[in-house]
């Protein structure tokens, strides 16, 4: 029979399914209010972070953040060309304009070598983005942004559950940004929370997500604000999730190990280097010359792969700012990333199966 192994799955079972009908048979407005400041408390304590801010989505999210601290029109912003398209059409929202930068080699996240160069006296923020929940020397990053005077804003959202030495990804800036929409390591169908410490910049975004208000029943508003709240029933299906992020945090990390030990001796794969005691791998990520015939082999043997993103760079709307220009490092890496099947829920015997087929391709 030919297996079934999606390339990603949510995961609930009867506790969300609890909560949600527990907190509908009490009544309950459905939106935003004391759950989801309870998930907020929850996760600004598994970040270490002071305040937390649920959103939409981590899109809408990065768009928050950079509109709280003041990035708008006429500014520029550094952002790694190899990201997920939200990070740099986020800066666009804003107002702003993207400036991509060529990411290295051992982490796929932004070369500060390179950004130095496109630093200019228009460049306001600096948007790292921990790419598959693996970061360069966060203080560097956070050193490089004072040299330069640039506000730093972390899209993390592939990166909860993943520390630089001890402290969570999205700690280090401004504002830390994650997404919770359904492929990421624990969901809410659709989600986005911001981090932060700084007092001024927490009320500002809960002010832009709640029409400029300080207070909601009130109809004073002393600043721009729009609706981008979350919803309390998103909430419970959260808080349920967040009680099941260590075990699947260590579970991922399991996975990693296992699919790198069994395709070692693989010499046509790739795995970058992952220190599995800081990073837990969002998705399984390898690199192969021929990552379409091995996807189709896979999809073939009823397993499901998914190709890396191409460089932001030639994406159709990117295309004309960039023509001229190379960018070696994500090009290459583009041309050659295949996420393979990483749901949590995976179990060991579906992971050596996969293992199985792909080394039977390069057999
Ligand atoms: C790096 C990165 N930034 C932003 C987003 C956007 O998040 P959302 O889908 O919640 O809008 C994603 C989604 O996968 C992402 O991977």
């Amino acid at each position: 029979m030919k297996a079934n192994i999606p390339q990603m799955e949510p995961w609930f079972d009867d506790a969300e399914a609890n909560a949600v009908f527990a907190y509908m048979k009490s009544g309950g407005w459905l939106m935003e209010f004391k759950k989801t400041e309870e998930l907020e408390r929850m996760i600004a304590d598994y970040v270490g972070a002071k305040y937390c801010v649920m959103t939409v989505n981590g899109t809408v999210s990065l768009w928050l953040a950079l509109r709280a601290l003041g990035v708008g029109r006429g500014d520029e912003v550094l952002v790694p060309n190899l990201t997920m398209i939200a990070s740099p059409n986020a800066v666009a929202l804003a107002g702003a304009s993207p400036v991509l930068v060529d990411v290295e080699v051992n982490t796929l996240c932004m070369d500060l070598e390179k950004a130095v160069l496109s630093v200019t006296p228009k460049t306001k923020a600096l948007m790292y983005v921990p790419f598959n929940g693996r970061s360069g020397d966060m203080e560097r990053v956070v050193s490089f942004c004072k040299e330069h005077d640039l506000l730093l804003v972390e899209d993390a959202a592939q990166a909860f559950g993943s520390f630089f030495k001890e402290k969570h990804l999205g700690a280090f800036g401004a504002i830390g940004s994650f997404s919770f929409s359904v492929p990421k390591i624990i969901t809410t169908g659709q989600g986005g929370a911001l981090v932060t410490d700084n007092e001024e910049l927490y009320k500002k975004m809960r002010r832009l997500k709640d029409f400029g208000r300080d207070q909601g029943g009130a109809d004073i508003h002393d600043d721009w604000g729009w609706n981008f709240k979350f919803t309390d029933l998103q909430a419970v299906v959260g808080i349920e999730q967040m009680k099941k992020l260590a075990w699947r945090v260590s579970r991922k990390k399991e996975l990693y190990k296992r699919y790198s030990d069994a395709l070692r001796d693989i010499s046509q794969i790739l795995f970058l280097p992952t220190d599995l005691t800081n990073t837990s791998p969002w998705f399984i990520d390898i690199y192969v010359d021929d990552p379409d015939g091995l996807q189709h082999y896979l999809k073939e043997n009823g397993i499901g792969a998914r190709r890396i993103y191409p460089a932001v760079h030639t994406q159709k709307i990117y295309q004309p700012a960039y023509r001229e220009i190379s960018f070696p490092v994500s090009e290459q890496f583009a041309a050659r990333g295949l996420w393979l099947p990483s749901s949590s829920k995976l179990t060991d015997e579906e992971v050596d199966y996969v293992a199985e087929m792909i080394k039977k391709y390069y057999s």
